[in-house]
């Protein structure tokens, strides 16, 4: 008899998507039974998140192909014109598609998908799969080819420089990345701050030591984890600072950089974060906003890449060992929480029906987060919040045939909207069970140091971010 992940890895090789013969990639899900819309097409951070399954089971040639196929589908243009992506940008999804009686790849850059949002994480997922390959394979020829060499350069030019920004967050519009639906995440999201991070720092495998941006690329990280560590981290005693600061205050010494007003702080967050050092990073931080909310992706992303420091991975894991339920719970794991309702609803998300309170984006349960929470757990010592993870989802998702995600605010059913036999649930189960049983397979994801540790001069943070000159 098969075991789970014997019949998981035969589910998602169906998803193979192929050219010329050979798989460059997967679609997002096989279920014939509901409108394909775009599901039929290989998205970018779906397939980043399946790249691991390949990888350990001997078959990177297919991770190769994909990291090919993107390459060929950058930008490379210079475009000044609006309706144009920017040179440097990857498609959020791509197809096979029939020209002039020839199969060719067509990307989708935002152009095609549901209320035209931008892919600003394609770009990410491409630095962070291209290393988990090369940690891999120890192939570092194909980050050596010319192709690739410039596809990291054009990368490079996109996120680090033309910012109107003093900040060293990406500045962002609303749905640009995994929740691709207007959710109030846009301006500086963390979902998007974590995954920069981890692009950067896979960048930095990538660049010689006489590359000219190397520099640049190690002053941006230090500059992200001074930023985000310092003004995202939320604990007790930082939420009491909050309540205490001063207000309308001008100049270069302040004490409440972004002029939060202690009214804006909700309610249920007291109760929610323990009074043991537990904490976690804010969704999102700037002008007079801080989005209190969890986001589970950039949380265990800072986890994983060195972002957080070491206390703040342990009082993440506290945090989520206490709030398991709401969380991890049944079909682990939630996407955000705690859900936006009634009028905040309608108003944040335009009343969109897709994410009503505590289904789909709108802090419904996503299984493909198993893939971030496997590298947080682990580089955590955590594995015993890991196993009760895969146990828990173990339980349920086979019989579920696999979806896309659940709804439910205590007790997930499968999504009222959800696909089944979506690629990437079953590849981030995948490689959580691969995990669980061999815990070194997290290296291909993880950074065990602090971005202060790999380059001495980083030792001291900047006193303020505004003084950190250049990217
Ligand atoms: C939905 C999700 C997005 C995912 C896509 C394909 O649009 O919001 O994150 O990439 O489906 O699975």
């Amino acid at each position: 008899m098969p075991t789970l992940p014997d019949r998981a890895w035969a589910q998602l090789t169906r998803a193979r998507v192929e050219l010329d013969d050979l798989t460059v990639c997967l679609c997002a899900s096989v279920d014939r039974d509901r409108p394909a819309l775009n599901y039929d097409q290989c998205f970018v951070r779906d397939f980043a998140v399946c790249a691991p399954a390949f990888l350990l089971r001997g078959e990177a040639d297919v991770v190769e192909r994909f990291l090919e196929t993107v390459v060929r589908l950058q930008m490379r243009e210079h475009a000044v014109e609006a309706f144009r992506p920017r040179r440097g940008l990857m498609p959020a999804s791509f197809r096979p598609v029939e020209q002039e009686g020839e199969k060719v790849l067509r990307g989708d850059y935002g152009e095609e998908s549901i209320a035209r949002v931008t892919p600003v994480d394609s770009v990410l997922w491409w630095l962070i799969t291209l290393r988990a390959y090369t940690q891999s394979t120890g192939d570092t020829g194909l980050a050596d080819r010319d192709d690739f060499q410039t596809a990291i350069h054009l990368i490079l030019e996109l996120t680090l420089e033309g910012s109107f920004e003093l900040f060293p967050t990406l500045l962002v519009p609303d749905g640009s990345f995994m929740i691709d639906r207007r959710l109030g995440v846009y301006g500086h999201p963390l979902e998007v701050q974590s995954l920069f991070f981890a692009a950067l720092r896979s960048a930095l495998d990538f660049l010689g030591d006489d590359d000219e941006w190397r520099e640049a690329v190690e002053r941006r990280l230090r500059n992200l984890a001074f930023h985000v560590g310092r003004y995202y981290w939320l604990d007790r005693s930082s939420i009491h600072a909050l309540r205490t600061n001063a207000l309308d205050q001008y100049g270069e010494e302040v004490t409440n950089v972004f002029n939060l007003f202690p009214e804006s702080i909700p309610d249920w967050i007291d109760n929610w974060i323990p009074d043991d050092g537990s904490g976690y990073f804010a969704g999102n931080v700037g002008p007079g906003r801080i989005d209190f909310r969890f986001f589970t992706q950039g949380n265990m992303l800072a986890c994983s890449t060195g972002l957080a420091t070491p206390e703040q991975r342990s009082g993440l894991m506290s945090l989520v060992e206490a709030r398991w339920d709401d969380l991890a719970g049944d079909a682990p794991l939630r996407i955000v929480y705690p859900a936006l309702e009634g009028e905040e609803w309608r108003v944040v998300t335009g009343a969109d029906r897709k994410n009503e309170p505590w289904r789909y984006h709108n802090a419904g349960w996503w299984p493909c987060l198993l893939w971030s929470f496997t590298n947080a757990a682990l580089v955590s010592g955590r594995d015993d919040l890991l196993a009760r993870a895969v146990e828990s989802i173990e339980a349920r998702i086979e019989g579920d045939r696999w979806p896309e995600y659940y709804d439910g605010r205590s007790d997930p059913a499968p999504g009222e909207r959800a696909r089944r036999w979506q690629s990437w649930s079953m590849g981030a189960y995948l490689y959580a069970r691969a995990c669980l049983e061999d815990p070194s397979a997290i290296g291909l994801y993880c950074w065990m140091d602090r971005i202060d540790e790999i380059s001495p001069e980083a030792a001291a943070p900047p006193e303020d971010p505004a003084s950190a000159r250049g990217p």
